[in-house]
């Protein structure tokens, strides 16, 4: 309990400048005295004291902290819990948790208003926005926001809240006093991975930054694209987006994966970090509807930048480099000033390592600085994308349970996720690699990987696998409590089982596939690959787990599916795909409602089908 008056003072002076009302994992206290960080690995949040530019104390707040805000001056910051639909408010002196406030899934951003009264959640999977009333702890009202809104930020004048949708990019303006969206600024088709809205302090400007995703290009200069747009939030005719390439914007230096802006509170500068290649532009703004902001420079700043704020007055810059597990303070001309140690990672230095390299479009992971493997899967989620690959389309899979569920890819092309070093020596990232020496040659669709033992040969590539191997997630969000599945799920969960509809004898073990490590693999044909007239490797696939689909549309390998409904009717029509021709409408809702209650129980740590490569169970 080091320097408590010290802080309790700080966070007692009256109020200066404007918080940042946009979502963060950093929020700087309206006297700028303070910064409270969230360490989504750790599940902690930090206090720093601004003055003295030092760590106080990691407090422990819960699982994924994805946004964090401060309740109007403090001591009490509100926290995001993404993993357990839980908004937790922690008294930064006591180290206490205060209140702890059950909510929708899926809280991501945050934001609370000037007196500290209401705050404002982004709920992803579940598209709202829940309003809590932060004294009583309640949850006051959910609102329905778009499809898989992340970023959210709360209007000066507090009568709307803006979000934006993670795979669309869309950004939705809510009015308050209807609960209703009353203006929505759609993008281009591209757009994604839109996890942040910021919004100009006294102008009607608000600022995405995101990327783009061109799902025909297999190329390391054309797959994913930087990109800031800007929308006009006037209503009114004119140009309402416009969006600018941040690759062009620096010349011939690239930039990668777009992750956070911040304004200062002067209106003066704007900031945007790169989580993909690790550095920050530094912008003047201009109001002239046009450019919007003028570039001053760009600076390498640390590991996996996530988050950015600026002071109150608007003299200082915070990063909050996330794989270096700590914040960079910066003048407001990027002059470099401090490095503050946020937590020590209690993750193994191996997971941690990986972390790294799936984050990072440098080297020895991408030549020309445009793709990071997390630039189509954040986190080891997925993108929400079909890729035209030169095999055919392919959907983007999230490595849900993926540590027992080898082989890897829809025609299990793959069996190691070390074998990823061929997409990194590959067009598409063209990384120099880590396997010293030779790889056997990828010629035409032979399945050479299978043939290539790529697991042991580097320390680097087995922390990708380890990385890659330990996607955590939550139960899903369908189930009434743990292991109990609603009535209509209990009645799906039969016609699952029904030796006659056959779902089980290929979606069957605890991870719901037949997927395994022993040649030869289980492929089957269920009818689904007739479609795509690029499809070259066959139509058989392998077995996809059905844990977490509920939130995995579009569905199939080729996402041809946009429902699971149509997965068990439109999709089948010859009944190759489980026999469900015959089934009455009602019970092919139940089904449906099974489907979507995967995960209802934890599945086991272990299983015959476990790899070597992950972060290995504490032993109990
Ligand atoms: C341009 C987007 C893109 C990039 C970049 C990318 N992937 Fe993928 N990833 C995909 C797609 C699409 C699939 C599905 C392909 C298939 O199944 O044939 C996939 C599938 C996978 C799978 C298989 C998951 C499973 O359960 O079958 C793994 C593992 C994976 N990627 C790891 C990586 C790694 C590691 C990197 C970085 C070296 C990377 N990916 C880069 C798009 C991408
Ligand atoms: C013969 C083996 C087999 C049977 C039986 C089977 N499946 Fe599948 N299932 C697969 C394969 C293989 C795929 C991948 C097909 C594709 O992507 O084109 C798949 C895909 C799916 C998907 C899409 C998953 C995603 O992430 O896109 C769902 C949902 C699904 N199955 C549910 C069911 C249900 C419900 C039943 C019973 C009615 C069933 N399956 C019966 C093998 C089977």
């Amino acid at each position: 309990m080091r320097r408590t008056f010290g802080i309790v003072s700080l966070l007692m002076t009256a109020s200066v400048g404007l918080a940042g009302s946009s979502n963060s994992l950093m929020d700087v206290t309206p006297n700028g005295k303070a910064l409270i960080v969230a360490n989504n690995d750790n599940g902690t949040v930090t206090l720093v004291d601004l003055g003295k530019n030092e760590a106080v104390r990691e407090i422990q707040a819960g699982k994924k902290p994805e946004g964090v805000s401060w309740i109007g001056e403090g001591p009490l910051v509100a926290v995001t819990l993404y993993h357990e639909k839980r908004v937790v408010v922690i008294d930064t002196i006591t180290g206490k948790t205060e209140k702890s406030i059950a909510t929708a899934a899926e809280p991501y951003g945050i934001v609370t208003d000037k007196g500290g009264k209401l705050a404002y959640v982004s709920h992803e999977y579940p598209g709202l926005v829940s309003e809590i009333d932060l004294d009583a702890g309640k949850v006051l009202r959910e609102i329905p926001a778009g499809t898989m809104v992340r970023g959210i930020a709360l209007a000066p004048d507090a009568k709307r809240v803006y979000v934006s949708e993670f795979y669309t990019g869309y950004l939705n303006a809510i009015d308050l006093a209807s609960a209703k969206i009353v203006d929505s600024w759609k993008g281009h088709s591209t757009d994604n991975l839109a996890r942040h809205v910021l919004l100009h302090p006294t102008r009607p400007k608000a600022y995405l930054a995101h990327i783009r995703s061109m799902i025909k290009v297999g190329d390391g200069a054309g797959s994913i694209f930087p990109q800031l747009s800007f929308c006009d939030l006037k209503p009114g005719e004119g140009k309402r987006r416009v969006s600018f390439g941040m690759d062009t914007f620096n010349g011939v230096y690239v930039t990668t994966n777009p992750w956070e802006s911040a304004i200062a509170p002067d209106g003066q500068r704007f900031y945007i970090i790169y989580a993909g290649t690790n550095d920050m532009n530094y912008c003047s703004v201009v109001d002239d509807d046009y450019k919007e902001v003028e570039r001053i420079g760009v600076t390498t700043v640390g590991k996996n930048p996530r988050a950015v704020r600026v002071s109150p007055d608007s003299k200082n810059v915070y990063i909050y480099n996330a794989m270096d597990f700590a914040v960079s303070v910066y003048s407001a001309n990027m002059a470099f000033v401090k490095s503050i140690k946020t937590c020590e990672p209690t993750k193994a230095p191996e997971w941690v390592r990986g972390k790294i390299l799936f984050n990072t479009a440098n080297q020895p992971m991408s030549a020309r600085r445009w793709v990071a493997c997390a630039s189509c899967h954040p986190d080891g989620l997925h993108d929400g994308r079909i890729w035209q690959q030169a095999e055919g389309l392919r959907k983007t899979t999230a490595f849900v349970g993926m540590a027992h569920t080898h082989p890897l890819h829809w025609s299990a092309d793959r069996d190691e996720v070390q074998d990823f070093e061929y997409t990194v020596r590959s067009r598409l990232m063209q990384g120099l690699g880590f396997i010293k020496g030779q790889i056997k040659p990828k010629v035409g669709f032979h399945k050479a990987e299978l043939e290539e033992k790529t697991g042991g040969r580097s320390k680097d590539l087995d922390a990708i696998a380890i990385y890659s191997n330990s996607l955590d997630y939550p139960l899903s969000p369908h189930v009434e409590a743990p292991g109990k599945l609603t009535a209509a799920a209990e009645r799906g969960k039969k016609v699952f089982f029904n030796k006659e509809v056959g779902c089980a004898t290929c979606h069957s073990g605890p991870y719901y596939t037949d997927s395994r490590l022993e040649k030869p693999f289980n492929l089957h044909d269920v009818g689904t690959g007739g479609d795509d007239k690029s499809e070259r490797m066959g139509t058989k696939y392998d077995t996809p787990t059905l844990l977490n689909v509920y939130r995995g549309s579009p569905y199939l390998h080729d996402g041809s599916a946009k429902t699971l409904l149509e997965v068990v009717t439109t999709f089948n029509k010859g009944d190759k795909h489980g026999k469900t021709s015959q089934l009455p409408m009602d019970q092919t809702a139940d089904l449906v409602e099974f489907l979507k209650s995967l995960p209802y129980e934890h599945p086991p740590e272990v299983t015959p089908n476990t790899v070597e490569f992950r972060v290995q169970p504490a032993k109990k």
